[in-house]
């Protein structure tokens, strides 16, 4: 990539604050040329606008911050991102039971093609610790070299609570691992980039049916996520976290608010008059709903024309069979040629060999790499992220 040539700011000279309504509109006109795909320029700022009115950005969940001048002069901001809060959860060693936490995904990290290569994405993206998390879980600021910190979240701005922030590198691996709260500070630090995937083709496998099968429309995923967090919180974190000895555990609460947000972004991504699925995903039932075995997908047609596995949950070799074979069959129905998972499916045991079986392969992905900050008292080595999978991604 080329230098740009424009006299750069000092870093000193810049601070980290919420934009403005006028600012993030800016931003979001900017990065158009990035994130506008298939859409046109309209249709892209009326999607992000209805995004904004969605369960997962009210109640100042969602906010965007820039990069700017500290003395707010007429300097258009130099970078910008959006940060989503998220219901999470944390079981320490010694632990009885997973405690809730808060922790933030980011998204939409953009500087304008006149100011890149100035340093500016990552000093803002150092700074954002500062406003994710509380002060006193970070080192002091080097004032010396950056100047003053950040302002003061204003009253009622819901931030500076995480315990983690996670984000989806598509710069590679090292970019943001060298954006830390001070220099020479990891930043975040990217965590099994894994997925499965499977081709379709046009033969047809023989993937087992089941007359307890229901496929499941927007609205039905909703209680077999409830009964997901409740098994998230009772079961899995503390199996997780006593198998792996030592180890603290977190995940992001699998709600409503995550996958409104996919199914939301990819409805409103889709091409006039939209191919929009009435399918999300399939359920074995059980009496119980908490323990029924669930997957919930989403189209994605470009760019390499794949159903993605937003959340799957199964316990045997059986319901996995049926679920694979349903969400096949969903991807041929929206004439798509491939099936993916990310992480979920482990590198050994049944599930990976029958994934196998199935026509899987695994692979380490170059894009949407997840990556982890964290801000908790524990070494950030200690800490292991349950459910890193496609539910989480903003
Ligand atoms: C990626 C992006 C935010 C970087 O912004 P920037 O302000 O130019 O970045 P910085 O100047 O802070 O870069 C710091 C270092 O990161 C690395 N870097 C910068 N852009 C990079 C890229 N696209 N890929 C990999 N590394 C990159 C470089 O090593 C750079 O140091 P150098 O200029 O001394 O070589 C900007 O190119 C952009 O907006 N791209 C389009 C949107 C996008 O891809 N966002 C990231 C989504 S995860």
């Amino acid at each position: 990539m080329i230098k740009n040539t424009m006299t750069s700011l000092p870093l000193s000279s810049l601070t980290l604050r919420l934009a403005t309504r006028e600012e993030a509109i800016q931003a979001r006109k900017g990065a158009f040329s990035q994130w506008g795909r298939s859409l046109s320029f309209e249709k892209y700022l009326a999607r992000d606008a209805i995004m904004d009115t969605l369960e997962f950005a009210t109640d100042g969940k969602m906010n965007t911050w820039v990069l700017a001048l500290r003395d707010n002069s007429s300097h258009p901001f130099v970078a910008s991102c959006e940060t989503y809060r998220r219901d999470s959860l944390v079981m320490r060693p010694g632990d009885d039971a997973p405690s809730g936490a808060i922790s933030y995904g980011i998204a939409s990290v953009f500087t304008p093609p006149a100011f890149r290569r100035n340093g500016y994405a990552a000093h803002m993206m150092r700074l954002l610790h500062r406003v994710l998390s509380p002060a006193s879980s970070l080192p002091p600021f080097p004032v010396e070299i950056w100047g003053q910190p950040p302002p003061p979240i204003p009253p009622g701005v819901k931030a500076g609570d995480a315990l983690f922030s996670v984000l989806y590198s598509d710069v590679g691996p090292q970019f943001y691992k060298l954006c830390g709260p001070v220099p020479g500070a990891d930043g975040w630090i990217v965590c099994d980039p894994w997925s499965t995937i499977w081709d379709i083709d046009d033969s047809i496998d023989q993937h087992p049916g089941s007359s307890s099968l229901k496929w499941l429309e927007a609205n039905d995923i909703f209680p077999h996520l409830q009964g997901d967090a409740w098994e998230l919180a009772t079961r899995v974190l503390p199996a997780n976290a006593a198998a792996s000895g030592g180890k603290v555990h977190v995940a992001v609460r699998p709600s409503r608010e995550q996958i409104t947000f996919l199914t939301a972004r990819y409805l409103l991504t889709l091409p006039t008059p939209p191919l929009a699925p009435t399918r999300w995903g399939a359920a074995i039932t059980s009496d119980n709903v908490r323990q029924s075995s669930y997957i919930v997908w989403a189209p994605e047609p470009h760019p390499h024309s794949t159903l993605l596995i937003i959340r799957m949950r199964c316990d045997s070799v059986r319901t996995f069979s049926v679920l694979l074979g349903a969400a096949k069959q969903a991807a041929r129905d929206f004439g798509l040629k491939h099936v993916e998972i990310w992480n979920t499916i482990p590198k050994s045991g049944w599930m990976a060999d029958l994934a196998r079986k199935w026509g899987g392969r695994r692979v380490r992905r170059s894009e949407h790499l997840p990556a982890i900050a964290w801000y908790g008292r524990d070494k950030a080595d200690d800490i292991v992220w349950d459910l890193n999978e496609r539910f989480v991604w903003c």
